[in-house]
C-alpha cells in the first residue's frame, strides 16, 4: 500500500467518523439526551476534525495540488464547502440559544454541503460550476 493510499484511507475514515458523529450528536441534541454531555462526545469530534484537516493538507502536499488555481477549481470549491459546513454545523449543534427549527434547517443544509464536498473530491469537478 503506497503512502498516498494510506493517507487517503485515513482521510476517508475521518470523513465517515465526522458524518457519524455529526448525525449522532444532532440526534442526541433533539432528544435532550444526557449522552451529549459525556466527555468523549465533546473531545472526539475535535480530534477527528484535526485528523481530517491534517490528512487533507497532507493530500494537497503529496499530490502537489494547488488550491485557488484554475486546474484545481474543485479543491477551491471543496475548501469553501468545508468552511460553510463548519459554520452550519455550529448553528446546528452550538450551545447558543437557537430554535429547533433553525437547527434543523442548518443540519439539513450541512448534510447537503457534506455530500457536495465528497462529490467534488470524488469527481474532481467543482460543484455547480462544471
Ligand atoms: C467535510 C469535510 C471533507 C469531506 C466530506 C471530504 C471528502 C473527501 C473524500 C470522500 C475524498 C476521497 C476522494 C477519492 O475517492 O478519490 C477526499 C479526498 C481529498 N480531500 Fe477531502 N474531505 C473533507 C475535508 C478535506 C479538507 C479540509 C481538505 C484539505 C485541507 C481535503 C483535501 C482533500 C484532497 C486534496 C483529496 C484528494 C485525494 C486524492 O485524490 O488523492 N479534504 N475528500
Amino acid at each position: 500500500m503506497s503512502y498516498h493510499s494510506v493517507v487517503v484511507t485515513v482521510h476517508v475514515l475521518a470523513v465517515a467518523v465526522a458524518l457519524g458523529l455529526f448525525v449522532t450528536r444532532f440526534y442526541w441534541l433533539c432528544c435532550h439526551s444526557p449522552a451529549l454531555q459525556q466527555r468523549w462526545v465533546k473531545v472526539l469530534p475535535h480530534i477527528n476534525d484535526t485528523l481530517l484537516l491534517a490528512s487533507g493538507i497532507a493530500l494537497i502536499v503529496i499530490n502537489r495540488f494547488y488550491p485557488f488555481s484554475a486546474q484545481e477549481s474543485w479543491l477551491t470549491a471543496k475548501l469553501f464547502g468545508v468552511i460553510i459546513y463548519i459554520l452550519l454545523g455550529h448553528i446546528a449543534l452550538g450551545r447558543r440559544q437557537r430554535s429547533l427549527s433553525l437547527r434543523w434547517v442548518a443540519f439539513i443544509l450541512a448534510l447537503v454541503c457534506f455530500f457536495l464536498i465528497a462529490q467534488a473530491a470524488i469527481t474532481k469537478l467543482a460543484f455547480l460550476m462544471e
